[in-house]
């Protein structure tokens, strides 16, 4: 059966009693859907079972990846607390984190997050949280999350983590120690490109706290987004797996190529974090997404995106479709050059998002613009 779309911004109850008890959450039902709506409702309850299998979890959906990340930060935070975060992050959080909330009196701590003693020593008695992706945009750095949940309980605060790259078909990270679970569902939960969403999967009193905040500050999904994002789970463990094949067979090959400086990805043996990454994701799986470093800089980067052809230049990643973004000039266009330079960000970066083509098509591709040579 599909599921049904409630298109309606509110809902008549039988009385004035029932009213007023949905809305103070003594009954359950629906008012208004800025506060809740079953659609949403259904597709929140369906991210929340694939990355909380056993339950003791809750899940909130959210307009977009950013409106839910702003979101958690704005609960845990208050004037005068500190975030302790990677280097390497999303630019849209890192300009949350750096430009937004240092003006309400919130700043962030920026520490190596492979260095256990680093982190303890950057804690401070108003640190409210970790924060980390599971696979940092774009170097793909792989967090230690077993590390974190541990410094973070004992500090105890929550350890927050973005994993819109790994999805829960690569690494649920709860089950690793994290105590809430952010995606940008605009991406692989979706999976084509055509809806924009986020959620958020935690420990319930948290995700209590957290609905809210999504109710005060409006950042509700719309009901037609949960259709489609909804929708596109039903295709995940199919789409990820295929696109994660498709990304280890590009990144060996395209790591052998004379012209680039430099390839990333946790599925090569030479990535700083293989082994991490091979213990705390599913067997095989290391995510769809490929980071490659020309020379050049940010202008290499673009003559190199302008020589493609079937891969579309494009923002986003984990839809259909293989999209590239010189990430200095766009995704990370919030970091300067030292801000780029400390998260081991080259400005000649490309990331790559493997999508659902034949692979011999996007090597071609890939190679004729790495230097016209032909693949055999
Ligand atoms: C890792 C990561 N988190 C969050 C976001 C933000 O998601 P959205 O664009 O849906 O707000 C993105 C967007 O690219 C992302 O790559």
């Amino acid at each position: 059966m599909g599921l049904p779309v409630y298109r309606s911004a509110t809902f008549a109850l039988d009385t004035a009693e029932e009213y007023a008890d949905v809305l103070s959450g003594r009954v359950a039902g629906y008012t208004y859907s800025r506060i809740d709506n079953p659609t949403v409702d259904a597709f929140a309850a369906a991210v929340t079972a694939l990355e909380a299998p056993d339950g003791g979890a809750a899940g909130q959906a959210f307009a977009s990846g950013m409106a839910a990340i702003s979101t958690v930060l704005l609960t845990l935070c208050r004037s005068g607390a500190r975030v302790l975060s990677q280097p390497a992050m999303y630019g849209g959080t890192y300009s949350v984190l750096h430009d937004l909330l240092p003006r309400y009196g919130v700043h962030t701590d920026v520490v190596d997050t492979d260095d256990e003693t680093a982190v303890r020593a950057a804690l401070t008695p108003d640190t409210v949280c970790i924060y980390a992706e599971t696979m940092a945009n774009p170097t793909l750095a792989v967090a230690d999350l077993p590390m974190l949940a541990a410094v973070a309980a004992d500090a105890g605060i929550p350890l927050v983590v973005d994993s819109t790259f790994a999805t829960p078909i690569v690494c649920r990270p709860r089950q690793h120690g994290a105590h809430l679970v952010v995606h940008a569902a605009t991406k692989y939960l979706g999976g084509h490109s055509d809806a924009t969403g986020g959620v958020v999967v935690g420990d319930p009193e948290l995700v209590a706290r957290i609905r809210k905040s999504r109710i005060d500050l409006g950042g509700a999904m719309a009901p037609d987004e949960a259709f489609l994002l909804h929708r596109g789970l039903a295709t995940l463990p199919l789409r990820v797996r295929r696109q994660c094949a498709t990304a280890g067979e590009l990144a060996e090959r395209l790591a052998e190529h004379p012209a680039l400086r430099r390839v990333d990805h946790p599925g090569l043996p030479t990535h700083r974090h293989h082994k991490r990454a091979a213990e705390l994701f599913e067997p095989g799986l290391f995510g769809a997404i490929v980071t490659l470093t020309v020379p050049g800089g940010r202008t290499g980067a673009a003559a190199f995106c302008n020589r493609l052809r079937l891969i579309e230049v494009a923002t986003s990643l984990g839809g259909t479709r293989s999209k590239v973004s010189p990430v200095a000039t766009t995704t990370h266009r919030q970091m300067d050059d030292a801000a780029l330079a400390a998260a081991d960000i080259d400005p000649g970066a490309v990331r790559l998002s493997v999508g659902l083509e034949d692979p011999a098509d996007l090597l071609e591709d890939l190679f004729d613009a790495l230097g016209g040579k032909t693949i055999s």
